[in-house]
Order: structure tokens, then sequence, then C-alpha cells
């Protein structure tokens, strides 16, 4: 069992996770109509991604016998500029995330809840992970240059990114 309060925190972290799934939809979208197929699929890979942060709290928030409420989700930018652009937004709003992830563990404290501290342990790594990919491709895009040769095969290493999904939540929500 968790407090009213940690539910809503939790409900409302779910939010920001489909949040994060719009927005890297949004930039999939934008990405392929700039050419750039391999980021274009790099981005929906990580909302693909996101998807499972959410359905992993949904899980976690119905296991404790709780009820998970749904939000309005904000309306993602449709227009990133330029793919250097995209990624450091990408890098800016996973920060934002983990700081979060962080307040979210506090409040987990402050309740005394172990089983959601724990919990969000998982998230706590992932952010770590998310950020160091995404600040990699930012070095790699700022030493080629956003455009000629060196974007191109950027481009093509981010096309070869591949989503799986992850087997316990495969068997959590089948
Ligand atoms: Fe769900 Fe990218 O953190």
């Amino acid at each position: 069992m968790i407090t009213d309060k940690m539910t809503q925190a939790l409900n409302k972290q779910m939010n920001a996770e489909l949040y994060s799934a719009y927005l890297y939809l949004a930039m999939a979208s934008w990405a392929s109509t700039q050419g750039l197929r391999g980021a274009s699929n790099w981005f929906f890979v990580q909302s693909r991604e996101e998807m499972t942060h959410v359905w992993r709290f949904y899980n976690y928030v119905s296991s404790q016998g709780s009820q998970v409420i749904l939000d309005t989700v904000a309306k993602p930018p449709a227009d990133f500029e330029t793919i250097a652009k995209a990624f450091a937004e990408t890098l800016v709003h996973e920060q934002a995330v983990t700081a979060i992830i962080n307040a979210l563990i506090g409040i987990a404290h402050e309740e005394n809840d172990n089983a959601t501290a724990i919990f969000l342990q998982w998230y706590v790594n992932e952010q770590v992970e998310e950020e160091e990919s995404v600040g990699e491709i930012i070095d790699q895009i700022n030493l080629a240059g956003p455009v000629g040769g060196g974007m191109l095969l950027i481009d093509r290493e981010l096309g070869t990114r591949v989503f799986k999904m992850p087997v316990g939540l495969v068997a959590a929500v089948a």
C-alpha cells in the first residue's frame, strides 16, 4: 500500500513520461521531414521506450492497490529547427526528468515508503544511461558538424537503434 500523496506523485510522473513519449514522437516525425531517417528511427524508438516507462509506473501503482489517474498530456513543439537543437532539447528534457525522479524519491523517503524508493531506483539508473547516450550523440554531432558527410554517418548509426521490449514488462502487461 502507498499513501495518497505518493500515488498522486506517481500519477503525475506517469503524465511526464507520457509527455516524453509524445515529445519524441514529434521529434521522430520532424526528423523524417528533414531527411534524417536514422534520427527519426532513434526518436521513434525513444518514444516507445518512454511508453514502457509509463507502463512500469502503471504496473507499480496497480500492484499497490492504487488507481492510475490519467491527466491531459501537454502539446509538444512541432519544429525543432536543427538536429543539433533537437538533441540538445532532448538532453535538457532528460535532465529535467532526472530532477523529477529525484524529487519523487524525496517524497518516498518523507512517506517512509521504502518499496517506492526501491522501485524508483530503476529510473535513477535509466536516467544515467539516457543522459549519457544523448550526451554522446551531441558530442558526435558537434564533432561532425550538422550537415554533410559526418552527419550522414551519424544518421546511419542512429538508424541502427532497435526497440527491445523489456521481458519482465511483457509478462506484467500481458
Ligand atoms: Fe522516461 Fe527518458 O525518461
